[in-house]
Formats: C-alpha cells, structure tokens, sequence
C-alpha cells in the first residue's frame, strides 16, 4: 500500500455533505439507439466550435491536439483495484467528462492526473513529455488545478483569502522579502491581488469577498472552491463533482462559470459529475468508468446509445 493509500484524497478537511448516487440525475441515458458508441472517439472527430446545446452559445476556441495521454493506468490501494488498464486522452480546450457510479474510480482518476496517487502501470504524457511520480506541487506548476469532491477551503478564512491561496504556486519572492512588504515582493503581491480580483468579478462574489468561507451556504461556497483554482490561472482544471448537492439554480449558474472559463480563456476541463443532463449538455466527450474500468468513450451520443452504459447505470444499486 501506498502512502497516499491511507487518505482519501477527495476528502481533504471535513465539512462536504454531497454524495449524490448515479441515480440522482436529471437527464437519463437512452435505449440503445444505432448500437454502441466507439470505444475511443479522437479528437479530430469531435467537431470543433460547434454548439453543444441550442441553449449554449457556441464556442470560442476550437479544441486543439491531445494535451494529455493516460495509457493503460492501473491503481490498486492494498486489495483495491481502483483503477484497471484505463486509457485514454484529453485535447487542449475541450470539457471532457468522467461518468459513473459511485466507487467507480472517478476522484482516483482526477488523483492520478494531478499527481496526488501514483499508479502502480501505466504511461502519463502530458504536452508530450512522460511524467514520472509527479508531485501535485509539480502538476499546479504544470498549470493544472482542481477541486474536491468536498469542500476543501479554510472555512475561518475570507473568501478574497482563500481564492489568494489559489496563488501560492506562482509567488517567486521568498517568504522574508514578502513579511518585509519589500521591492518586487511588494510588486508581485500587487500583481496577485490583481489578478485575485479579477477571478471575484468573473464569478460575480464581489459582495461576500470579505466573508468567512464557513459562513456562506453550500452553493457558494463550491463557487469559491472554483475561484481559488482558477486564481491559479490553469491550462487545465479538473473539476470533482462541481455540482453535487446543489439546488437547480445553483447548478445553472455553475454551468454557465465552466462554460465561461472554458470559452473565455480556453481552459482544457476534465470533469466528474453525476447529473447526467449536465454532462451531456457541457461535455465535448464522456468516458466512462465502472468498478474501476473503461466501459464507455465518447461523445455524449455515443455514450448515451452504449449497451455496457446503459446496464451500469440501469443496474447500479447504488
Ligand atoms: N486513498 C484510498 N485508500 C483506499 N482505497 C481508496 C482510496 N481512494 C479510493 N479508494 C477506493 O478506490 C475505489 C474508487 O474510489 P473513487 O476513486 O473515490 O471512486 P468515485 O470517485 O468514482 O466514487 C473505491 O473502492 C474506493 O474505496
Ligand atoms: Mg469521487
């Protein structure tokens, strides 16, 4: 076993309530329409600034090549098989979904790709080059950054604190020059707040920036999760359950934010979450997990019409 193995690592500090099963979703996965979707759909056949939905606008960066090449990933804690000889790719600037029941090896998946576990096989290529035993401090200055599946913010701290937080990785002054408010120390901060600021206006939380984090209900409170990974200006963002245990509206607007940074600034998404109306409304493709392997990849047409998607979630108990 691991080290990692002894903590869960989409549970950082206490506090989520969510877990939403499978079943829980407002869009249903279809009868099989034209047969199967194709086990690994490229990305050169995913159309590019096409709009998802007639609801969506369309969008503004047309998805690039493969950024990111998981190739046979296994990942067992002690007896657990979490994740069984998964492969497959994600392309700069599209929204790309993990689906599937819970147990599945969705948050293992989104641990492995930021370099929190490490997988006993398997190939990770990012932007061309291998890693190896990558630390997530590494991944962060690789430009990708994350939420939890639960909460993870300092809930005594304000919101404008803990989106400041989302910075860390990119300060470049030492620690002293910084407690000394010095020359480019004092120039960077600036630079940080700056930027900081902006992240509050693009997710409309001006008026609860000096809140405490633990004051603010759920909703929010995710919201805030989302700024201080975006603080951290990512090229990539993996987003754990964004939505679970939110109210309709709250969901809308959530949607709309993952839209707007992957349209604005063409950040690449890789996305787990169980509300299957928003996975196939958002996503460019869909993979899918269960008990820890690939048994669906693919636009959401053809995941929706996959036999084997179909009976995991038509026969998951939970
Ligand atoms: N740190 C860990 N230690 C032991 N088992 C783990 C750990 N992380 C995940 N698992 C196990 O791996 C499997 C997949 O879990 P997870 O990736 O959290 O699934 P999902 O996010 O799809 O619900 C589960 O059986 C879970 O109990
Ligand atoms: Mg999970």
């Amino acid at each position: 076993m691991t080290q990692m193995a002894r903590t869960r690592a989409d549970s950082p500090p206490p506090g989520g309530t969510q877990t939403m099963s499978a079943h829980t979703t407002t869009g249903t996965i279809a009868s099989p329409a034209q047969g199967a979707g194709s086990p690994h759909t490229p990305c050169a056949e995913v159309r590019p600034g096409e709009a998802l939905d007639p609801r969506m606008p369309t969008r503004a960066h047309t998805r690039g090549d493969v950024i990111l090449d998981l190739q046979h990933i296994s990942l067992a804690f002690g007896g657990v098989k979490a994740l069984t000889d998964i492969s497959f790719d994600v392309c700069e600037h599209e929204i790309r979904a993990i689906i599937g029941p819970n147990g599945a090896g969705k948050s293992s998946m989104l641990n492995v790709i930021n370099g929190v576990y490490h997988p006993q096989q398997g190939r990770i290529v990012f932007r061309g080059e291998e890693r190896r035993q990558m630390h997530p401090t590494a991944a962060a200055r690789q430009g990708i950054a994350r939420t939890f599946q639960n909460i993870a913010l300092f809930k005594g701290m304000t919101v404008l604190d803990n989106i400041m937080t989302g910075r860390n990785t990119l300060f470049r002054s030492g620690i002293l020059a910084h407690a000394l408010w010095w020359g480019p120390a004092r120039a960077e901060e600036m630079r940080h707040r700056r930027k900081v600021e902006e992240v509050i206006d693009f997710l409309e939380i001006q008026a609860i920036r000096k809140t405490p984090v633990g004051r603010l209900p759920y909703g929010l409170q995710k919201r805030v999760e989302l700024a201080r990974a975006l603080a951290a200006e990512p090229s990539m963002l993996l987003l754990d359950e964004p939505m679970a245990g939110m109210n309709v509206e709250e969901k809308q607007d959530m949607c709309r934010f993952i839209l707007d940074v992957n349209q604005q600034f063409g950040t690449t998404i890789v996305l787990i979450e169980h509300d299957m109306g928003v996975v196939m409304d958002i996503s460019d493709r869909v993979v899918v997990l269960d008990y820890g392997k690939k048994i669906g990849d693919g636009t959401p047409e053809e995941v929706k019409a996959n036999p084997d998607v179909i009976r995991a979630y038509l026969g998951a108990s939970h």
